[in-house]
């Protein structure tokens, strides 16, 4: 595989384009490469400032279409990020979360396996599934997944997720390369409800949104579960040291049928740690006392996210793997992929 960043006449194809990860990545190829992009997603409304760029070639469409699929696998490189990946819709979509996130990048795994596309699949922290506060790091080859029971649907989306894995790394013939994101974050997360979506967002975004609304934060279970909280950008930098990696015929192998977790283990929080941290930063940023900001309240899983909820209440992931075989190490602070995100999320649902 030859991916020098100089080299225009490569295009990668980017699934999931216009989403969250996708529009940050999209940017990075313009201004780091001379790679053309394919990009496919449903909607665009991030790419505003992207759309007429003449080494892009944006498809409105999603990977439930065997012919976008087909097409989709003849670049040599395919990075696919679409998924439905917010908690609050694995309970009552079940059936449509499953689809998204297994039968979808299944189809499109078959169709790389066929043309010989490298496929960077990007999959969830949470395929770790129902870890306990004890769990220690997350190792991407030794630590077992334990989920809860069915009638927990919340894990539809990880079991889907892990099955996906699955199915990659067992298609003979297939270049792959597992992603696996703990909490990014950054502008342009998830979405404000009422505004630009419905529903209830990530954490970072719910947090966001209750704060410029001037409501208290909801700390669901206590807030006591904690995440490892990921700058978009380390996240980013993740992906081009793997292509960098991925393009070099001797270190290749280290990075294909691999999987590797992108996180930052030094910004690990509780959520109700996170609540504190927001909200400071939030009252920094108006010029008012913290203390004039209403009380973050405690809700139950079930009430606030309905039946079938259950959490994982630890992810911390190893980052060993990113750092040996790709000299990755996420970079980020907390407080400044906090305040970077909060202060985005702020100018632009103040307008
Ligand atoms: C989600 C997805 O399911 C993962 O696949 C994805 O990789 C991950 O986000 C991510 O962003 O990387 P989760 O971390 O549980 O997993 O997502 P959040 O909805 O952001 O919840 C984080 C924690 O905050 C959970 O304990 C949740 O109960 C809590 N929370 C969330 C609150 O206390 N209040 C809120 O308003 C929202």
């Amino acid at each position: 595989m030859n991916l020098r960043l100089d080299d225009s006449s490569i295009t990668v194809a980017i699934v999931g384009c216009g989403g969250f990860i996708g529009s940050h990545l999209l940017d990075a190829v313009l201004e780091r490469t001379r790679w053309r992009v394919f990009g496919v997603d449903l909607d665009f409304y991030r790419l505003q400032h992207r759309l007429n760029h003449e080494r892009c070639e944006f498809l409105c469409a999603d990977l439930a279409d065997p012919a976008v699929v087909e097409r989709i696998a003849k670049f040599p490189l395919v990075v696919n990020l679409a998924a439905i990946c917010t908690p609050s819709r694995y309970m009552g979509e079940a059936c449509e979360v499953i689809r998204s996130n297994y039968d979808h990048p299944a189809a499109l795994a078959e169709a790389c396996a066929k043309s010989g596309s490298w496929l960077v699949h990007f999959s969830t922290s949470e395929i770790y599934g129902k870890t306990t506060p004890d769990s220690g790091e997350l190792l991407e080859d030794e630590t077992p997944a334990v989920f809860g029971p069915v009638s927990a649907s919340r894990w539809s989306y990880a079991t889907a997720k892990l099955l996906a894995e699955r199915f990659i790394a067992g298609l003979p013939g297939l270049r792959w390369t597992v992603v696996r994101p703990f909490n990014f974050v950054g502008p342009y997360m998830d979405f404000m409800p009422g505004v630009d979506g419905e529903g209830i967002p990530r954490v970072l975004a719910n947090f966001s949104t209750a704060l410029l609304r001037g409501e208290p934060l909801k700390l669901v279970n206590g807030g006591k579960a904690k995440r490892c909280f990921t700058s978009v950008h380390d996240a980013v930098d993740f992906l081009f040291a793997l292509f960098d990696a991925g393009s070099d015929p001797e270190r290749c192998d280290g990075v294909l049928s691999q999987a590797f977790n992108v996180g930052n283990a030094e910004n690990e929080v509780s959520v109700a740690e996170l609540a504190a941290r927001m909200r400071s930063i939030f009252a920094k940023v108006r010029g008012v006392d913290v203390s004039t900001l209403p009380e973050p309240q405690v809700v139950s899983g079930e009430e606030y996210y309905g039946a079938g909820y259950d959490d994982s209440m630890r992810r911390l992931p190893s980052v060993e793997k990113a750092q040996r075989l790709l000299g990755f190490k996420a970079a980020i602070p907390l407080d400044t992929a906090l305040e970077e995100s909060l202060l985005w999320f702020v100018k632009h649902y103040s307008v």
